[in-house]
């Protein structure tokens, strides 16, 4: 199977579709990817960055670098990808998105039904256990590391760091929504690198659901059967393939 018209074929014959996004899903939009040429975790590892080890270890290092994330993010809006799929789910009466992205783009396109697998810098909580959550705030960053307003413990941001569980149920969730209630999936800007995330497309694979795949480069997924690549930037693909 390939190219863009067997995708759309597939696309609107579907009544039961699933949407996976990671980090290209946000490129377009100016979020920098983590792996790609420009990717963040190019001169750090990932452990060093995002890891509670790392955190508690260098607190002000990993602020910094988040702070950098959560002010980048500050006026950034959802590209024309983002307003296609949420005007797929509007269609489709009920689409759920899983995603591995923390930026909150997919609910601010309008989108519903958003499993956060990797949690969002929306919020901050307290490390030290006073068990203050609240959101995440500009002038957080003013003093590095920031403190809990409540205890003056550290801070830090709602994501799921390196070493970490998922949120209970969430990742379940979307493995039973990929295996069980899926008919198509629709996989947007993941290298497919990151586990137990990565696991979603080949679960629906396992259970018979034929994916298309929305990437510039290849994947692990790319040339597996039953699955479509449709090279390509979210931004530029999703509108073509997802319109009516
Ligand atoms: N449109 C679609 N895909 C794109 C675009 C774009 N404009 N630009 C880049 N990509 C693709 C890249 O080719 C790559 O395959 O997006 C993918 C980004 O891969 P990663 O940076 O590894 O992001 P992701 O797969 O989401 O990483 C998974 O790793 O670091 C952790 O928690 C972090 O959620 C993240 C997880």
């Amino acid at each position: 199977m390939n190219g863009l018209k067997d995708a759309r074929a597939l696309l609107s014959r579907s009544e039961r579709l699933l949407v996976f996004t990671g980090a290209g899903m946000s490129s377009d939009s100016g979020m920098t990817t983590f792996r790609g040429k420009d990717g963040l975790w190019r001169n750090r590892t990932a452990e060093e960055l995002s890891s509670l080890a790392g955190l508690r270890s260098h607190p002000e290092l990993v602020w910094e670098w988040y702070g950098k994330r959560f002010v980048a993010q500050e006026g950034v809006k959802p590209h024309q990808g983002y307003t296609a799929l949420a005007d797929m789910q509007r269609r489709k009466g009920r689409m759920p998105v899983v995603t591995q992205n923390v930026d909150g783009l997919h609910q601010a396109a309008g989108l519903t039904e958003v499993y956060e697998l990797h949690g969002s810098m929306a919020t901050v909580s307290c490390l030290d256990g006073c068990g203050f959550r609240g959101p995440f705030r500009r002038g957080m960053l003013e003093t590095l590391p920031p403190t809990c307003p409540e205890c003056g413990g550290l801070l830090r941001p709602d994501v799921v760091l390196f070493g970490e569980p998922l949120p209970e149920g969430v990742i379940q969730e979307a493995f039973r929504l990929a295996g069980q209630w899926a008919d198509l999936l629709l996989v947007v800007g993941t290298s497919m690198l990151v586990w137990p995330a990565a696991g979603i497309p080949w679960e629906a694979l396992r259970a018979g659901v034929e994916v298309i795949e929305v990437n510039p480069e290849p994947t692990a997924l790319s040339d597996a059967t039953g699955v479509i690549w449709v090279p390509g930037r979210a931004a530029e693909v999703l509108p073509g393939l997802l319109g009516t």
